[in-house]
């Protein structure tokens, strides 16, 4: 019979920020079962891969990934396989079917029966627990840190998405939108304050949208009592109570969704120096006509009504997107809408994709996927081209400029230089000196790419 004689975990994770939070609860789940973090997965009896559906690549990554761990298992016969995550609640059982390595299958919402369910595969049976819930956020769990540079941390706020653009799997893999308990939220910040860190991003698939009132998905809050609704929290309510409570914190916050993101949350931001001049406001397309077809709730005029009112209130904000090229019927009118859009708002950063038809979902029911593999990757370069230029021209205005920059990590190209970033997300680079990890710095601006600013310290600070 199999028992995990030395319970050592390894944990992998894919796709959005929300994962990295998830594992991080995982951990905390299983150290209490007596498991040991390892980063080295040949040391482990038990590798979890926590997966993402986002789009086809994204899977098709983990499914050669679970490859590699077939000469493994032959060796260590203890080694146990698990998937988490939207992989593993969009294909359910089928992934042991499909991937004869897995024998643990786990939902975004049931890693509290984990304990359970190793119990299970100890005994040699597969284990799947897909069940999704109205009102888990895990705010009870401490989570154990384990992307870690003692200096940002994750806090996640809601779990779940109730939009339902056409084009996302979200809502099937992560379920209805609930928001977590402010008093949970604060208790964590207040751990993670205590350790030293220095900035936390409020995390969820739409955290504009955050409402407590007591608990429960959010499409119930209309049958709350009176007393409830009284009471209840909006995303403007939480954000001030954090930036209040701790006001050496610097917060983040991702990612927007523009039909939920109030005026109330902008002044909010405009009023706390600790809440950072930087929103993630994914849109998709610049096409009306597109925004229609995916559900996206708002029009192209709304989406730079939205802009202009956060240029008035934060100047100097800085704004991202979300684009994506190629969705069913996207001519090349729509195609110049998206590039016209994008030199209007004149975004200092992007995350620009490809459109990957995911089962389930509406578009795929009901639209064909007719754009071709070729006109979608062209779409994609040149709209990457853009969003360049645009970066490059954001960080010129940048030069000779001082910014203060949280120090976060070593810089990639070379030991001696310090990264960190600036309230508006713009990463820098500049030599060490004698400076910490988690320090607060004044930086001269002296060159830049299209990604960072690479600048010095003021002489005279020094
Ligand atoms: N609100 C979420 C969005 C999650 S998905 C959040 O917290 O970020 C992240 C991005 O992936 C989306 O904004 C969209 O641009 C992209 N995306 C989602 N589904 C996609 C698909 N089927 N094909 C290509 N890109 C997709
Ligand atoms: Fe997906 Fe739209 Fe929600 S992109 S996560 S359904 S806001």
């Amino acid at each position: 019979m199999f028992t995990i004689k030395e319970k050592s975990l390894y944990i992998e994770t894919y796709g959005c920020q929300m994962n990295f939070a998830d594992s991080e609860v995982v951990a905390s789940i299983l150290e209490k079962e007596g498991y040991h973090l390892t980063d080295d997965s040949k040391k482990a009896n038990l590798v979890l891969l926590n997966t993402c559906s986002i789009r086809d690549k994204a899977e098709q990554t983990v499914r050669k990934k679970l490859k590699t761990f077939n000469s493994q298992k032959k060796e260590n016969k203890n080694l146990k396989v698990g998937l988490l995550g939207c992989m593993a609640e969009r294909l359910k059982d089928k992934l042991l079917e499909e991937e004869k390595i897995v024998d643990l299958v786990v939902g975004p919402d049931s890693y509290k029966d984990l304990p359970n369910l190793l119990d299970e595969v100890e005994h040699n049976q597969k284990a799947v627990n897909v069940i999704l819930s109205k009102s888990e956020t895990y705010g009870d769990i401490s989570p154990v840190r384990i992307h870690n540079n003692g200096i940002n941390a994750f806090v996640s706020i809601t779990r779940g998405c109730d939009n339902m653009c056409t084009f996302c799997v979200v809502p099937f893999t992560r379920g209805r939108e609930r928001s977590r308990n402010p008093e949970s939220i604060l208790r964590e910040i207040n751990e993670l304050n205590e350790k030293g860190y220095k900035e936390i991003t409020l995390l969820g698939q739409n955290v504009d949208s955050y409402l407590w009132y007591g608990g429960g998905p959010k499409k119930d809050f209309k049958k709350a009592s009176e007393e409830q609704k009284k009471n209840s929290k909006r995303f403007s309510n939480l954000l001030k109570m954090v930036a209040s409570n701790f006001p050496e914190i610097r917060i983040r916050f991702s990612t927007s969704n523009p039909q939920d993101m109030t005026i109330d949350v902008i002044e909010t931001m405009a009023e706390y120096k600790n809440i950072c001049n930087y929103i993630h406001l994914p849109i998709q397309s610049g096409s009306d006509r597109i925004l229609k077809k995916m559900n996206r709730l708002h029009t192209r005029e709304e989406y730079l009504n939205l802009i202009k009112n956060i240029r008035e209130i934060i100047p100097n904000c800085g704004i991202s997107h979300d684009m994506i090229t190629g969705f069913p019927t996207e001519t090349e009118r729509d195609h110049q809408d998206t590039l016209s859009l994008m030199e209007e708002v004149k975004y200092d950063f992007g995350y620009m994709f490809a459109y990957s038809e995911r089962p389930g979902t509406y578009a795929a029911r009901n639209f064909k996927d007719d754009i071709s593999p070729e006109t979608k990757q062209r779409r994609l370069e040149e709209i990457i081209t853009v969003q360049q230029k645009l970066s490059f021209e954001r960080n010129k205005r940048f030069l000779n400029n001082e910014c203060s920059v949280l120090i976060d990590k070593s810089s990639k190209k070379s030991n001696e230089f310090w990264s960190g970033r600036t309230s508006e997300n713009n990463v820098v680079v500049f030599p060490k000196y004698n400076f910490s990890l988690g320090d607060i710095v004044d930086v001269k601006v002296e060159s830049f790419t299209t990604a960072t600013l690479i600048g010095d310290i003021n002489k005279v600070k020094v």
